[in-house]
């Protein structure tokens, strides 16, 4: 940007940030879109630019993000609203908090735009250009979401829920998707829009230190949102494993075959798709925190099973699980997976996927995504990988025809193409 513009936009916003008081406000991202800011029609050379400069388009074109206030106007949102009772879902706090983030009111259209995920603009847009200003950008409400911690909490905000966010059965019951994540995968599919990261010392396959942390933290968060939701409105059906209530009664059940692994046949099961994998990946990467966080899971799985109406029971095992995870969280921040270490974490997932499997559809569905993640970090983006995990992901598209055994054989048979 050049100079004069630079510093005419630094005086509007100071102007802007003083009549507005303390909080910063939404830009917008028609803000970012100039071509020599973010909205490039193509990427930069590498040599010229640390940044791609077309994130726009990138988000414009390709991001479902830019759709997400237009779902709101479909048939399908409609009669959801009609469902719950809702006048308009696109003014309802119950759908806009997370439908229509990051503009102001006169652009509301543009969904989850760029200061959804990268906070409001008001204070850092005309300093941020400056050279190492990121620092600085933080302090002014810029989101740190070179952070993985953080990054992985923004997306989570949404894509799991909070206090305020709500995807809950009720939603569901309405017709709202079911909401999963894994971050590597999620990032990718959105598509990522800087620079895919470098391997560095400490950090040699950067798409499994992505991963890795996600799982940390979609554990830790998803633990905290299951002991406030204990302590509101109990039991919430969302926090259970789905196809456990949602499926066909049929005497050679796959669910009779595999047992109950200690529970009372019948009783209800925690969705365990948020510690199946990670019980996996803690007995790879962190062994010494193995012990303390499956007894902690433990833990909340069986009040869960056996004293489902005690609350206050599940809210505290479930806090007690996520200071777990919050050790866990420190400790995937500094592992290096390498790629001998990400081959035996798709092994061992391998040996375990049985049990993983017969937790349900969720817990495959995480398996899947894993398998995904780590041998695009070891293999690259390699067309045979993504052809093979296709057919896995083509499998959980129908997840009330799912069975456990035939899932295993098939995440073995996708492993072994890309080992
Ligand atoms: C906690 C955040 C949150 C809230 C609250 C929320 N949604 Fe969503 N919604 C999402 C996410 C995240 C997705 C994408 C899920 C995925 O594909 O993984 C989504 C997907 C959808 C879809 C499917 C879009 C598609 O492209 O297939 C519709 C329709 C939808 N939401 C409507 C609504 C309506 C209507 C409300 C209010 C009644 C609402 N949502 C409330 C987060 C939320
Ligand atoms: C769904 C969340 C999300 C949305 C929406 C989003 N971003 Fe990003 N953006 C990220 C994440 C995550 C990164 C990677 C971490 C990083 O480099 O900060 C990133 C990286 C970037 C980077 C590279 C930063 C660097 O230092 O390398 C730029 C520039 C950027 N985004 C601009 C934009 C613009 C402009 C928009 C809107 C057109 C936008 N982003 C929308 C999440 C988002
Ligand atoms: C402010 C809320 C919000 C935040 C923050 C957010 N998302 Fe989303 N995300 C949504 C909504 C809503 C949708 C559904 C949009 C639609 O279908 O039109 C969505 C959809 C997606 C999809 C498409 C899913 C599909 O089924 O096709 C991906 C991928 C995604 N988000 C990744 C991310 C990642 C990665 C991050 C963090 C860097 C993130 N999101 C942060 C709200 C959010
Ligand atoms: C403890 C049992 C139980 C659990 C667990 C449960 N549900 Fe439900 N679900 C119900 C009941 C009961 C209804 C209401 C059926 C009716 O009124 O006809 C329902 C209704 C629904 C509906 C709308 C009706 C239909 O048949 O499609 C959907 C969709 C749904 N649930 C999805 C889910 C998803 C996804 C999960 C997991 C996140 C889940 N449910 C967890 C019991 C459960």
């Amino acid at each position: 940007m050049p100079r004069s513009i630079r510093s005419f936009c630094t005086l509007w916003i100071l102007w802007a940030g003083l009549a507005a008081g303390q909080q910063p406000n939404y830009i917008g991202a028609g803000g970012c879109a100039s071509s020599n800011c973010h909205g490039a029609t193509s990427a930069a050379p590498e040599a010229e630019s640390r940044i791609l400069g077309n994130e726009y388009s990138i988000w414009s074109v390709s991001d479902k993000h830019s759709q997400a206030y237009k779902v709101l106007l479909e048939p399908r949102s409609k009669r959801m609203a009609q469902i719950l009772g809702i006048a308009d879902a696109t003014k309802d706090k119950k759908c806009t908090s997370c439908h229509a983030v990051g503009s102001p009111e006169r652009s509301v259209s543009d969904g989850v735009a760029c200061e959804g995920c990268h906070g409001p603009a008001e204070k850092w847009l005309g300093p941020h250009t400056q050279k190492d200003s990121h620092a600085a950008s933080v302090a002014a409400g810029l989101i740190d979401t070179k952070n993985l911690v953080v990054r992985a909490k923004t997306c989570l905000e949404c894509h799991l829920g909070t206090g305020d966010k709500i995807v809950d059965h009720d939603l569901i019951a309405a017709g709202h998707p079911d909401l999963a994540f894994e971050l590597d995968t999620f990032s990718w599919a959105q598509p990522i829009h800087h620079r895919e990261p470098k391997p560095a010392a400490g950090n040699t396959l950067p798409r499994a230190r992505n991963w890795a942390v996600g799982q940390a933290v979609a554990f830790t968060e998803g633990m905290r949102l299951l002991a406030s939701r204990a302590n509101r409105l109990w039991p919430e059906f969302a926090e259970l494993e789905c196809y456990q209530c949602h499926h066909d009664l049929r005497a050679d059940s796959w669910r009779i075959q595999r047992g109950y692994a200690g529970r009372r046949p019948g009783s209800l099961q925690l969705n365990q798709a948020r510690f199946d994998v990670l019980r996996v990946m803690v007995e790879q990467l962190a062994p010494s925190q193995s012990g303390a966080v499956n007894g902690a899971v433990q833990q909340v799985a069986s009040v869960v099973s056996t004293r489902l109406g005690d609350a206050g029971g599940v809210a505290s095992a479930a806090m007690a699980a996520a200071r777990q995870g919050d050790a866990l969280v420190n400790a995937m921040l500094s592992a290096d997976i390498t790629q001998e270490k990400a081959r035996g974490m798709v092994k061992a997932l391998v040996g375990d996927i049985a049990r993983i499997a017969g937790n349900g559809p969720h817990s495959a569905e995480q398996a899947t995504m894993t398998l995904d993640t780590l041998s695009a970090a070891y293999l690259g983006n390699q067309p045979a990988a993504q052809q093979a995990m296709a057919e896995l992901y083509n499998y959980l598209e129908h997840p009330s025809l799912y069975q456990s055994g035939e899932f295993a054989a098939l995440f073995r048979k996708v492993a072994a193409k890309v080992q």
